[in-house]
């Protein structure tokens, strides 16, 4: 569709500019490894701020507490402080104490819990307890991919059969432009829905539906497969199920939902939250560099990348916006939030609690693609982190993305080469 957009030069120049503006007027224009970690462009100078003064609470290293039991970290959790995982606001390597595994039981569709574990395997412990299992991993060459088995001992020592456990490792996606994605109404993505594929492109889309913190119903829109609806629930959640660390029901108990007394306080969670909703997208490399951009984003478009990569979204207007600046923004995040069909190659045994399908990825957003190495010295894309290059997450591309994954691979070098460069300077 956009890429029949470039009419006049003039036109599409000023395309071009707007797409390098990947956050609208919140861009910023580093391109530095500190890039994810800057605050969206055009905060009041008191949201300014708040994003300074909760930015600490993200890199808060938590310890076990003697208040009650169970207090502070722990006792089983994944790492100790969200920075930790999220190392610069970037994308986690695929190593233990930066990414966690996922696990189910494969009978009956992956979304039965492991008993005694969960949906999620911590490997670590406070001092005095033990971690619920060990976990090693391996990379297997596959026709010049590569993929990971892995290996899961128990702490009473029980290796886990794989046909019966399914296990997903993930790493940390990269923390940019979050409270933007937040403000695309519902009614917008919806609207890419096509669970029949009644158009026909062989490109259907799901909606994920779940419920937010308080019960609501809301379309998931974080995590890989989407299960998170809000930015708030996504916290919660990293509290609880990462670090061992109980969160507050609500603003006006320092309880949990079961009445005990949490972990830490509502100013520390909702603090936290708003530094991850308060931080900006970085701008294109490319300043108008219309030639590059216009053939790129030509052949991203011709190959239906952009039929779940959506290119520009429009946030909505919400009066209680975290800040204003987020509201009726244009952005170039390139996803439908939906998730997708992705094909065997990708689906990974476990569908959490049910709310998407073992092979089901929520279209992954593609802004700041390029600074990937930059901000982490180190490259691994996909869920886990198995795709060394760009290329080769491209290839592990099936199910419904088969037919674009094709039409890349039989592409001319010199289209190839414009795709990649265009996607490079994301
Ligand atoms: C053990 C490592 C780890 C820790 C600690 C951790 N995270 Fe994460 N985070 C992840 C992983 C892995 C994902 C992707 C999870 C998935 O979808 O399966 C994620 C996803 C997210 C997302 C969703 C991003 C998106 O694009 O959908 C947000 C927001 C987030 N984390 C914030 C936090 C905050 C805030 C904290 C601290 C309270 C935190 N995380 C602690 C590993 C971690
Ligand atoms: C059917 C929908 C669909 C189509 C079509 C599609 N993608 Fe994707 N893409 C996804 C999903 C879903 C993921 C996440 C998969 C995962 O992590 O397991 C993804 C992941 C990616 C990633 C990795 C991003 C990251 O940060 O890990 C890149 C790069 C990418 N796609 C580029 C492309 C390009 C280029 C095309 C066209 C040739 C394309 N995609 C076509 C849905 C699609």
């Amino acid at each position: 569709m956009l890429g029949s957009v470039f009419f006049s030069p003039l036109q599409a120049k000023r395309l071009v500019e707007s797409m390098q503006l990947a956050g609208g007027s919140t861009t910023i224009f580093s391109r530095s490894f500190a890039a994810f970690e800057l605050p969206a462009e055009g905060l009041t100078d008191q949201e300014l701020k708040r994003h300074m003064d909760t930015d600490p609470l993200f890199d808060r290293s938590h310890i076990p507490l003697n208040d009650h039991k169970n207090a502070g970290l722990g006792p089983l959790h994944n790492a100790k402080s969200c920075s930790a995982c999220h190392v610069l606001n970037g994308r986690g390597r695929a190593v233990l104490g930066e990414s966690l595994f996922r696990i189910s039981l494969n009978k009956d569709k992956g979304d039965k819990p492991v008993p005694g574990m969960g949906f999620q395997l911590q490997d670590r412990a406070t001092f005095g307890y033990e971690p619920e299992a060990s976990v090693v991993r391996e990379w297997i060459e596959k026709e010049k991919l590569r993929k990971l088995q892995t290996t899961i001992t128990t702490s009473d020592g029980k290796v886990l059969p794989s046909d019966d456990v399914a296990r997903s490792l993930r790493i940390p996606p990269p923390l940019i432009g979050l409270g933007l994605l937040e403000a695309i109404p519902e009614k917008d993505i919806l609207m890419n829905e096509d669970i029949n594929d009644e158009n026909n492109d062989g490109i259907s889309g799901k909606a994920v539906h779940t419920k937010d913190e308080n019960g609501i119903d809301r379309l998931g829109r974080f995590g890989w497969k989407a299960t998170s609806a809000t930015l708030h629930q996504q916290t919660v959640d990293a509290y609880n199920e990462d670090m061992g660390i109980t969160t507050p029901a609500g603003p006006d108990t320092n309880k949990t939902k079961d009445g005990m007394p949490a972990d830490i306080s509502w100013e520390e969670l909702d603090g936290v939250t708003y530094y991850s909703q308060t931080l900006a997208a970085p701008a294109t490399a490319q300043k108008a560099d219309t030639q590059l951009v216009r053939a790129g984003f030509k052949v991203f478009n011709e190959l239906k990348c952009a039929s779940c990569h959506i290119a520009k979204q429009q946030t909505g207007f919400n009066s209680d916006a975290v800040a204003g600046v987020i509201n009726n923004q244009t952005i170039w995040p390139y996803t439908d939030l939906l998730v997708h069909d992705m094909g065997p190659e990708l689906d990974d045994g476990v569908a959490e609690h049910g709310l998407s399908e073992t092979f089901e990825w929520r279209t992954t957003p593609l802004w700041g693609l390029g600074l990937t190495k930059r901000v982490n010295h180190y490259v691994g894309f996909l869920h886990d982190g198995r795709a060394r290059t760009i290329d080769e997450a491209i290839l592990w591309h099936g199910g419904e993305a088969e037919e674009s994954k094709n039409q890349y691979v039989s592409l001319n070098s010199a289209k190839k080469s414009q795709l990649l460069k265009w996607l490079k300077q994301l």
